[in-house]
């Protein structure tokens, strides 16, 4: 049986593992490996995909595999820039783009819709939130959210503009959990972690020069952690999913067989009080300007 869990208070339902579609991105994996990855989460019962503008081929490979199948998941995406005749950052270029994705995505509707790292100054502004909520009347978008970390994320939560918000939130990426976790939790806020596996940094015997895991690299290090009697990706993904306000934790993975372990994983419910302790006291212990990574 899929863990489900409600997205805030936005009437939606979403599995507890859901699908970060980051890695179906690339050229390297062929249409048949896509695919075979995209029909196999959903019969797993993995119900909630995540894609972005930003994420290769990601989207038009969505569209181009599930679209018989929409009605079995949540799809949310990003938008914000990269569409053609539009400055970046503007409330033209978000209102197109959630066109693009409609047509890219072969869709009639965004389940989610975030706006991808949008600087704060640019949501201070107004004009792109407006954007948003506009295709939200039009019915192009069901929930709108913001996706960020830190100054911008916190300003996203208290706004009341948003239906939810997505951040980094693993063991080396902590901070959202007495910052934002509790405040998403009381105005009704769906909260998607992402990242949930920090990038498996346990994997990189020597420091990942220039990987986007190098600094929950170093953090790791400095907190010194082991496993002990668990796997990593089975200590990581137990503590980053089970938090009162998680919606959905959504593990990248281009492989089917990964993508099946996580679901056992979360099965096997929240980790024992004491090991999740343990982390959090690592956590605190080393936190010296330990923001939220992008
Ligand atoms: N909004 C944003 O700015 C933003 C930023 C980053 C990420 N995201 C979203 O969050 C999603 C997840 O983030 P992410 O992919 O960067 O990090 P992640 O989920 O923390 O880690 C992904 C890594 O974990 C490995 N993995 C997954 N399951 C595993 C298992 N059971 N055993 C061993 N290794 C396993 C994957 O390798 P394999 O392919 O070998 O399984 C991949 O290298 C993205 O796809 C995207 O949807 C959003």
């Amino acid at each position: 049986m899929t863990l489900m869990r409600p997205y805030g208070t936005s009437g939606m339902t979403v599995s507890l593992l859901g699908f970060g579609a980051g890695q179906i991105g690339a050229p390297e994996l062929t249409e048949a490996e896509c695919g075979a990855l995209l029909h196999g989460l959903l019969d797993a019962g993995v119900t909630l995909v995540d894609t972005a503008r930003s994420y290769g081929l990601s989207e038009e490979r969505i569209g181009r595999h599930l679209a018989r199948r929409r009605s079995e998941f949540t799809l949310s995406t990003k938008v914000g820039y990269g569409v053609e005749g539009h400055q970046d950052w503007t409330r033209a270029c978000v209102a197109a783009g959630v066109d693009r994705a409609l047509k890219v995505l072969c869709t009639d509707h965004l389940d989610l819709v975030h706006l991808h790292s949008c600087p704060l100054e640019v949501l201070v502004q107004g004009g792109v939130i407006e954007a948003l909520e506009e295709a939200k009347a039009a019915g192009k978008v069901r929930a709108m959210a913001y996706s960020g970390e830190n100054e911008a994320l916190a300003y996203a939560l208290v706004s009341g503009r948003f239906d939810g918000v997505q951040c980094s939130l693993n063991l080396c990426d902590q901070r959202v959990l007495e910052n934002t976790l509790p405040k998403a939790r009381e105005k009704g806020l769906g909260l998607i972690a992402k990242r949930p596996l920090a990038n498996a940094p346990w994997l990189w015997p020597a420091r990942p020069v220039g990987e986007y895991c190098e600094v929950y690299w170093e953090r790791l290090q400095a907190m010194g952690l082991d496993p002990q009697d668990l796997d990593w990706p089975e200590l990581a993904l137990r503590f980053a999913a089970f938090h009162d306000g998680v919606a959905s934790c959504i593990v990248g993975t281009r492989r089917l067989p990964h993508l099946e372990a996580n679901l056992r994983i979360l099965r096997k419910g929240p980790l024992p009080s004491g090991q999740a302790a343990r982390l959090r006291a690592a956590f605190a212990a080393h936190d010296t300007g330990w923001e939220g990574q992008v």
